[in-house]
């Protein structure tokens, strides 16, 4: 059965995932904070999008741009003007939905034909008792709603220490400005010829109507975005330039998310319409992901041709050109933008994940997480705490391993409840040092020296030297089978 959002959302919180932000003060709305185990997730997700597209590819660099820019910049890109989104405020309790949006959503209704009872509505249904349809406020039920109005989704602020209009400025809605407008910055500095894609990691803040359904749409979030420029005149494989590069991106990301866990069944590429495509686009794509809430956007990949560009070189007066050598003309580049949020990445490898099994009788929670993403590679267990010599050798054996990875120790539970926990926080790996390992004097047992290694997914288990461990974990966390270890340790029964 698919995960509910609720059941996320409570694991993230009791597993130290995620936390509501502000919690203890009632909570800021649609904010959130990553926890201890949360940031490991949030940085791998990040630095393993970093690795693949900015430092393995030799058509790529990096940028970290500022998120207070220059307010002009969002005058040319047309944020002041069209970063809009139609709203509608009840009269009677305040609250405000997108116009768009609001047919999308349960509603409060009174009916008149049970006396007035309240009940609440699924979306676009009538009332099965008075047949009526909603034209109230959702929520309260009682207030008209006003007539649609435009409202800005950027967040303002001022620059200086006087609040004045000449101060205003925003936080960025996106990080791909500050890309946009280094361009020529980052062509002469690292002497790049087309194509060539530029990557950047950052903040962005947008001020939704209908924020919600967890981390999936916030005010605040994390986009990993890539502009990559592409010759118009060119041609690829019969294509045009844009086309073709295009084409690849949406395959590459797609494969992209597939080699870190997504399920093919749960992914699904949907084209924009020509009506709803952004004021910038030729052509969008989205990748879609089967979110607990439904099928909703994972990510965009567009074609933002040469609007950009040229819109900051009308508004700043500086040009924006590449000197296409073979035609010995300048060119103004296209853009191809493959744009990912981490927040909605993060939430769609933790749900595709997330799995419920009866175990002898028992539900195991394990969230199957790939190993680059696993937020602890490997748990050192020790099997009695109240013998020194494990519980030492155990911390020795964290501290060589914490070296390379990310790994716990932990003694505060049985090893069966500490193996389900680490289960269900992902951990691909444990490691249990038990009375074998250290020898026992006053029974005339000597030390083995070696330690159980326990597979998240399978269960199963191998006796394996302390000194291998290193070796036996590089392989394992690079992508390495079980059955490798499997067939070389002698196996211990499963736990
Ligand atoms: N530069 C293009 C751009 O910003 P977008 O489709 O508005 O395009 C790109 O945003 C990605 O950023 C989305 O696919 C989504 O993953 C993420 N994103 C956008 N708004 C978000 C929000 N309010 N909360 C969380 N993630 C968001």
């Amino acid at each position: 059965m698919p995960v509910t959002m609720d059941t996320l959302v409570s694991l993230s919180k009791r597993r130290g995932f995620i936390f509501q932000s502000s919690e203890i003060y009632g909570g800021t709305g649609s904010c959130w904070d990553y926890g201890p185990l949360g940031v490991e997730l949030k940085h791998n997700i990040k630095r393993i999008w970093w690795r693949d597209y900015i430092q393995r590819r030799p058509d790529m660099v990096g940028l970290d741009a500022s998120i207070l820019m220059h307010p002009t910049v969002w005058k040319a890109s047309g944020h002041v003007d069209n970063f809009t989104d139609p709203m509608v405020d009840c009269l009677e309790c305040r609250h405000r939905f997108r116009a768009d949006k609001v047919d999308e959503m349960p509603w409060v209704h009174y009916c008149a034909a049970t006396k007035g009872n309240k009940f609440t509505i699924p979306a676009g249904e009538p009332c099965s008792h008075c047949g009526e349809r909603r034209t109230l406020c959702p929520d309260c039920g009682k207030g008209a709603l006003t007539a649609p109005r435009q409202f800005n989704l950027m967040f303002k602020t001022f620059m200086g220490p006087v609040e004045e209009d000449a101060a205003l400025t925003y936080l960025r809605p996106e990080t791909a400005q500050g890309i946009f407008v280094n361009f020529d910055n980052v062509a002469q500095a690292m002497r790049r010829k087309l194509p060539f894609g530029i990557g950047q990691i950052g903040k962005a803040f947008r001020n939704e109507i209908t924020p919600g359904n967890f981390i999936f749409r916030t005010r605040e979030f994390e986009q990993m975005e890539i502009e990559y420029f592409v010759n118009p005149r060119d041609t690829v494989e019969g294509k045009p330039a844009d086309e073709y590069w295009h084409e690849r991106w949406i395959a590459d990301s797609l494969a992209w998310f597939q080699r870190y866990g997504l399920r093919a069944e749960n992914l699904r590429l949907r084209e924009h319409e020509k009506d709803e495509l952004a004021h910038y686009a030729k052509r969008t794509a989205d990748i879609e992901y089967r979110f607990p809430i439904g099928w909703s956007e994972l990510m965009g990949i567009a074609n933002r041709t040469d609007f950009d560009l040229k819109q900051h070189a009308k508004f700043s007066g500086k040009a924006l050109t590449y000197f296409d050598e073979e035609r010995k003309e300048h060119v103004v580049p296209y853009v191809i933008e493959p744009s990912a949020g981490v927040d909605r990445a993060l939430l769609a490898f933790l749900a595709d994940a997330y799995q419920e099994e009866e175990v002898r009788g028992e539900r195991r929670v394990v969230l199957r997480f790939h190993p680059e993403l696993a937020p602890v590679k490997v748990a050192v267990l020790p099997l009695l705490k109240k013998r020194d010599d494990i519980v030492r050798t155990a911390h020795a054996v964290r501290d060589t391993l914490a070296r390379h990875w990310s790994v716990v120790y932990d003694d505060t539970a049985a090893i069966g409840r500490l193996y389900r926990r680490q289960d269900e926080v992902g951990t691909p790996y444990c490691v249990t040092v038990d009375v074998q390992t250290v020898g026992d004097s006053d029974k005339g047992e000597s030390a083995d020296g070696k330690v159980t290694i326990r597979d998240r997914d399978s269960m199963e288990q191998a006796r394996v030297p302390i000194d291998a461990l290193p070796a036996v974990f590089l392989d394992l966390l690079d992508g390495g089978a079980w059955s490798a270890v499997a067939s070389k340790y002698p196996a211990v029964a499963k736990v």
